[in-house]
């Protein structure tokens, strides 16, 4: 079956290869036909490494089944795909401020982009999520997005004679139990690592940057990197970057931690993958990058623990915003939200 369909896809490539040999880049054909973790020359290792969770193609593929299935939401209308949608960088999208769940109840969050999880210290905009595998019980659970209790998530999907088939192929036998089924969707999720924009290909010496990109690299290393830092392009420290208090008065890492330093600190999220991912910060305020930059250089607001690094805001010249603007499109990657392993499947 599995080599049938790597045939399938291979002649499929050729075929597109004739038509139109441009768009088809080999380092991504490589990467769709692998299930190995990857881990780019010149990053950091992982924190979650897969030690204890090997991947394999049947362990990844259930976690992509998993990851598509509304049966896990109460009213089986919501799955994580609902609000984590590849082409949108595996976010809710340009509608969403805030994530929509079941009966369209809707949270106070934006629904972040998932790329290169295996590298954050803690999960979710407040940290609430130390590991990566336990990751998924939470919006399972929760009210406002699928409702439905583990216990209960896991019984239809024991039920379920796809799941059997599924379960078997990863595990060897038909048996359900929480710690496959987290298993998988860390499988599937881990393997989602973002490394082939225009950024990692001047790195690699097989691009250049223009000028102006260039110039935007400049501005970039001497004002945005002490909290975005390469090569992820964050050190998804928790920090408060000024943004005013609007109506969630969402106080954010404080929830988890009730520390008063951690009162309004959010993840810093990596500035990969911008173009595909608007709306921006953990409520989703700014639609554009424009707004984004406008905010650090007028916007910040000196709320209890404001980042000192911030207080004064971010001079940044009109030319300046318009480099910045341009380097920060040369870190879109083009390649993983077209990647044919992480599509939608029923
Ligand atoms: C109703 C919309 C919705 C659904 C359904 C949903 N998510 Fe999310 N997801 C969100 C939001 C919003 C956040 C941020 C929550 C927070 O930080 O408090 C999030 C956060 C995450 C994160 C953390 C990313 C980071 O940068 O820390 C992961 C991973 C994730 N979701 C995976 C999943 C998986 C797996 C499922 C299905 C089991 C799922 N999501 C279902 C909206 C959703
Ligand atoms: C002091 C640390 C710090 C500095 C310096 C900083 N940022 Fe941020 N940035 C953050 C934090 C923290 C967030 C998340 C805030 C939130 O949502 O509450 C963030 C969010 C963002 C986002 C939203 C990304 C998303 O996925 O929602 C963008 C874009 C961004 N910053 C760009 C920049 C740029 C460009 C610069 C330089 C001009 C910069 N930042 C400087 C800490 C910083």
């Amino acid at each position: 079956m599995k080599g049938i369909l790597k045939i399938i896809s291979l002649s499929l490539l050729f075929v597109s290869c004739k038509k139109d040999p441009e768009i088809i880049n080999p380092a991504t054909i490589g990467s769709e036909n692998s299930y190995e973790p990857v881990v780019p020359a010149g990053w950091p290792n992982p924190v979650y490494d897969f030690t204890g969770n090997t991947v394999t193609y049947d362990g990844f593929t259930l976690g992509r089944y998993l990851f598509y299935e509304p049966m896990l939401s109460l009213d089986s209308t919501i799955s994580c795909g609902s609000c984590h949608m590849q082409v949108f960088g595996f976010t809710n999208g340009p509608s969403h401020a805030t994530s929509h769940g079941v009966n369209g109840l809707l949270g106070k969050r934006n629904s972040p982009a998932l790329f290169n999880l295996t590298w954050h210290t803690k999960i979710m905009w407040d940290g609430g999520v130390n590991n990566l595998e336990n990751q998924p019980i939470g919006p399972i659970q929760n009210p406002i997005e699928m409702n439905l209790s583990l216990s209960n998530a896991l019984l239809r999907i024991a039920a379920s004679s796809k799941y059997k088939t599924l379960f078997k192929n990863a595990y060897g036998d038909t048996v359900v139990t929480s710690q496959r089924f987290l298993k998988s969707f860390a499988q599937f999720m881990g393997l989602m690592v973002s490394y082939n924009s225009k950024y990692d290909k001047v790195k690699n010496g097989k691009e250049t940057f223009t000028a102006a990109e260039n110039n935007g690299y400049t501005v970039f290393k001497n004002k945005c990197a002490s909290c975005h830092n390469e090569p992820l392009f964050s050190d998804y420290s928790f920090r408060n970057n000024g943004l005013p208090i609007n109506s969630y008065q969402d106080s954010g890492r404080y929830k988890i931690t009730l520390d008063a330093n951690d009162i309004f600190r959010f993840k810093t999220p990596s500035l990969r993958n911008l173009g595909f991912t608007s709306p921006y910060m953990h409520d989703g305020r700014f639609s554009s990058l424009t707004q984004v930059l406008n905010h650090y250089e007028t916007g910040v607001s000196p709320t209890i623990n404001l980042d000192p690094l911030l207080s004064g805001g971010i001079a940044l010249s009109p030319q300046e915003k318009s480099d910045l603007l341009s380097f920060l499109a040369t870190l879109n990657d083009y390649s993983l939200f077209n990647d044919s392993r992480f599509k939608e499947i029923h």
